[in-house]
Order: C-alpha cells, then sequence, then structure tokens
C-alpha cells in the first residue's frame, strides 16, 4: 500500500519537439536514400530496356536516345527531392514557420503599440486643447455676459467732510450740479431713504433704488424699493455703472465695497450734521483733479476728484 510508486520517465515539450523532429529528418533520409536506390535500378534499366532489349530503339530527339531525357528528367525530380530534404525541411521546417509567424506577430504588435502610443498622445492633446477652449470660452463668456461693473458713490464734501445738514445740501454750486446730472444721467442712482426725501421730485432719466428698513414705505412709479445695500446692488446689476448718491449712512457702507468716488471738494468748512466718511489713501488713489474757482454761480472754490480703488 505504501510501496515505492514506479517512476515513469519524464519528459519536457521541448525534448519531445526534438524527438519528433529527429525521427521526422530520419525518416525524410530515408525516403530519399530509397528514393536514390530506386533511381539507380530504375536508370539501369531504362538503358537495358533500351540498349538490350531495344525497346523504342528508333526513338531519338535531337539524335540522342529517348532513355537519356528520361534518366536526366529523373533525376531532377531526384535533386528536387534531395533539395527538400536537405534545406526546405531543414530550414524551413515548422520550427521556421513558427518562427517567422512569430517575427511577423512582434512587428505588428509593435506597430500597434506605436499607433496606440500616438493615439494617446493625440488623445491628450485633443483633451488639453478641448480643457484650453473650455477655461477660454468660459473667461470669454465671464467677460461677455457680465463685464465687470463700476459700483461708483459721487458726493461732495467740505474740507472738513461735510455734506448735509437738517437733511438738506449745505450750498448750490451749478456746475457740480451739471457734474452730477452728465454723469449718473441713464443710470442707476443708490440712495438711503432720508436723501430720497430731501428731493422734491424724482431725478429725470435716472432709475432711483432707495434703501430703507420700511417694509411698506411708499414710493412713487418707477422706483425701486429695497431693504439693504445688497439688494440695491443686485438691483442695478445691469447698469455698467450704478451710482452711490448718499447720504452719509449709505455712503459709509458703500465706502467698503465701491469701485470708484467721485468727489466734489468744496474748499471751506462747514457746519453739518451728516459727514461723508474720510477717504483712506492707503485704500483710494486720486486719479483726476480738476480745480474750479470761484465766480459770481459759485460762492465757493471746488474741485472735482477722482479715487479709484488701489
Ligand atoms: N453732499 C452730498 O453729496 C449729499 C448727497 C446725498 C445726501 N446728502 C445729505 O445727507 C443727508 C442724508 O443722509 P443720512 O445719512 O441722514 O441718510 P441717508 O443715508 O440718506 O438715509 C438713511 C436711511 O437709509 C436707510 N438705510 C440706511 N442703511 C440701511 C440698511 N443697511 N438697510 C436698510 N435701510 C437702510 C434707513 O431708512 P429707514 O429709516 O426708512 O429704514 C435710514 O434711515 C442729507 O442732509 C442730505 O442732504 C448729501
Amino acid at each position: 500500500m505504501f510501496g515505492k510508486k514506479k517512476q515513469k520517465p519524464q519528459i519536457d515539450k521541448a525534448q519531445l519537439e526534438l524527438i519528433q523532429n529527429a525521427q521526422k529528418r530520419i525518416k525524410q533520409k530515408k525516403r530519399l536514400y530509397i528514393h536514390f536506390v530506386i533511381f539507380l535500378i530504375g536508370a539501369i534499366f531504362l538503358i537495358a530496356a533500351n540498349t538490350v532489349l531495344g525497346i523504342g530503339k528508333d526513338v531519338q530527339f535531337f539524335e540522342i536516345d529517348w532513355f537519356v531525357y528520361a534518366i536526366l528528367l529523373w533525376l531532377f525530380f531526384f535533386v528536387y527531392h534531395a533539395f527538400n530534404v536537405f534545406i526546405t525541411h531543414k530550414f524551413m521546417g515548422k520550427a521556421w514557420e513558427q518562427n517567422q509567424l512569430d517575427k511577423l506577430v512582434a512587428k505588428q504588435q509593435e506597430r500597434i503599440d506605436k499607433l496606440k502610443e500616438e493615439f494617446v498622445k493625440e488623445e491628450t492633446l485633443i483633451a488639453q486643447s478641448e480643457v484650453y477652449n473650455e477655461t477660454t470660452s468660459k473667461a470669454e463668456n465671464t467677460n461677455s455676459n457680465s463685464p465687470k461693473s463700476e459700483l461708483t458713490i459721487i458726493v461732495a464734501a467740505g474740507e472738513n467732510d461735510a455734506i448735509g445738514k437738517d437733511n438738506k445740501l449745505i450750498w448750490h454750486l451749478s456746475d457740480d450740479l451739471k457734474r452730477f446730472k452728465s454723469l449718473t444721467n441713464g443710470h442707476h442712482i443708490i440712495m438711503g431713504r432720508k436723501t430720497f426725501e430731501s428731493f422734491p421730485k424724482p431725478l429725470p432719466n435716472r432709475t432711483h433704488v432707495v434703501i430703507s428698513r420700511q417694509q411698506d414705505y411708499k414710493v412713487p412709479n418707477g422706483v425701486i424699493l429695497v431693504n439693504s445695500l445688497e439688494d440695491a446692488i443686485d438691483a442695478s446689476k445691469n447698469d455698467l455703472q450704478p451710482f452711490i448718491i448718499g447720504g452719509g449712512e449709505i455712503y459709509k457702507q458703500a465706502m467698503l465695497i465701491a469701485d470708484k468716488i467721485e468727489l466734489t471738494r468744496v474748499h471751506e468748512s462747514f457746519e453739518a450734521d451728516t459727514f461723508f466718511p474720510e477717504i483712506d489713501t492707503s485704500v483710494w488713489k486720486e486719479t483726476a483733479n480738476t480745480f474750479h474757482k470761484k465766480d459770481e454761480n459759485h460762492k465757493y472754490e471746488f474741485s472735482f476728484l477722482t479715487y479709484e480703488r488701489v
């Protein structure tokens, strides 16, 4: 039961192939040898048939007996057979075929790999260009769909930043009013409820946006009522240059988010109850300054100053 198992000789696949090939070569050479022997006997027989037995004695081609052609033809077949055994089957056998096939497959694989590589490269380029196009078009869309609007504060303030008293302006400067009209013409003007109430009536050709905490505050037709500065800016989002026109409370809040200040600096100090916040020159840069002297229509000297956020 536990006796030694009879050992079987183990031959691997390569050895088996070599043995089979050797057997095949022996068979081929044996057949060639038999062919050679038959050829010799056959040649002797053909010669004897013609010369001894007189078969086809008168049959000649170009004055040469027929058996010579027959032997030459047979010799040709024999040489062809020998060629097959020693050349064709030796060098172009199954192994040679397999080798050629392997080479061909390897070559094809190489071409496929190269094509794959090119395809991946091309795909990467396309993906990159797609990403690039997408980013560019997004940027273009952002630029074209929502060009940056410029929230601008417009104000007239004395040297001591005074802007109003008893809900009224302190001075009358006609060129300043003209400038106010020309700059704000056609735009949204955002103001606090108190400033709105300081007007006798809404100004023509401007969209009034009034800020109040009162939900039920009544405004005339065409005037927009909002409850915060953010809502006021939102209501003006289609305007490329909405203006914050006051008063003191709204200026204070808008200074934190505005892009530009158009200030008329009246060169005098005034008694007031409402003031403009101090302009911090580390945040705001003066970009324009035009002086206007006193005359019969202008009781005070003043300057038109433009500030832009640094
Ligand atoms: N020199 C100039 O260039 C100039 C320009 C404009 C005005 N002014 C002067 O400035 C003075 C008026 O200014 P002011 O400071 O008294 O008043 P204002 O800023 O015009 O208005 C203040 C009102 O706005 C509303 N408000 C303010 N902040 C708000 C918020 N965050 N959310 C909702 N509502 C808000 C409130 O209305 P409710 O009380 O209804 O809630 C508040 O009472 C006047 O003297 C005017 O002549 C001068």
